[in-house]
């Protein structure tokens, strides 16, 4: 799949934007939700999501929570029409994951745990089988337009050596054209794109979606 992450569009044209991606083959929508603290950035809540959901009932929203406090967080953006919920290994205890991926579940959500690039893929293993997807990261969080971590590939492969078969993976950071090839070969099956697709012409970015893809 690949996820347009809206960080990167106009927000002035959000709707717009976004139905365009997806017009032109984008599989789903990644949106980054920043708390200025986890992260030095801040972005969107609930409410742009309803007004997304409103504008675009049948799409796939993927929503990335890079915040210090995930929990109280759950129940909005659930509300407000995510379809899946990703939260960071590095706020959520390991003893606190099988309940948070209960409550995840039981708001009609998909779960996903993202890894930051500097954090060993054996520190959350044991964790992996709760999981509907693995995000990740090839840069580190905060910004869109950040070059791709080339050690996120390997990461990926181990990944995917010791995850379940079923489990989904996603990398996000710096996917373009040039990088995405190595991201589909290390087992990678959700690529979100912010400034590769986004800072193309709007002619040229199905063309960049389906580089992306690597297939039509
Ligand atoms: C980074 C975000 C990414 C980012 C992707 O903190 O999670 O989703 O917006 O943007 P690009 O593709 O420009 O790196
Ligand atoms: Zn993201």
């Amino acid at each position: 799949m690949v996820l347009p992450s809206i960080l990167s569009a106009d927000f002035a044209r959000l709707g717009d934007d976004c139905q365009r991606a997806l017009a032109v083959g984008a599989d789903g929508l990644h949106v980054d939700v920043m708390d200025g603290h986890f992260v030095p950035n801040l972005t969107m809540g609930p409410a742009v999501l309803k007004s997304l959901r409103e504008a675009l009932p049948d799409v796939w929203l993927d929503v990335h929570l890079m915040v210090e406090d995930p929990g109280p967080m759950l129940e909005p953006f659930a509300e407000a029409g995510a379809d899946h919920l990703t939260v960071h290994a590095e706020v959520v205890p390991e003893a606190k994951r099988a309940a948070m991926v209960g409550r995840i579940h039981g708001l009609g959500c998909s779960a996903g745990l993202a890894l930051n690039p500097d954090r060993p893929i054996e520190a959350d293993e044991a964790s992996f089988g709760l999981f509907d997807l693995i995000l990740v990261m090839s840069v580190f969080p905060g910004f869109s337009g950040q070059s791709f971590i080339a050690e996120s590939v390997a990461r990926c492969k181990q990944v995917r050596r010791s995850a379940p078969p079923t489990l989904r993976i996603e990398m996000d950071g710096g996917i373009a054209p040039d990088t995405a090839p190595l991201v589909r070969a290390a087992g990678c099956d959700l690529l979100v794109t912010g400034s590769a697709l986004f800072g193309a012409k709007a002619i040229d970015r199905q063309e960049v979606i389906v580089a992306l893809r690597g297939t039509l």
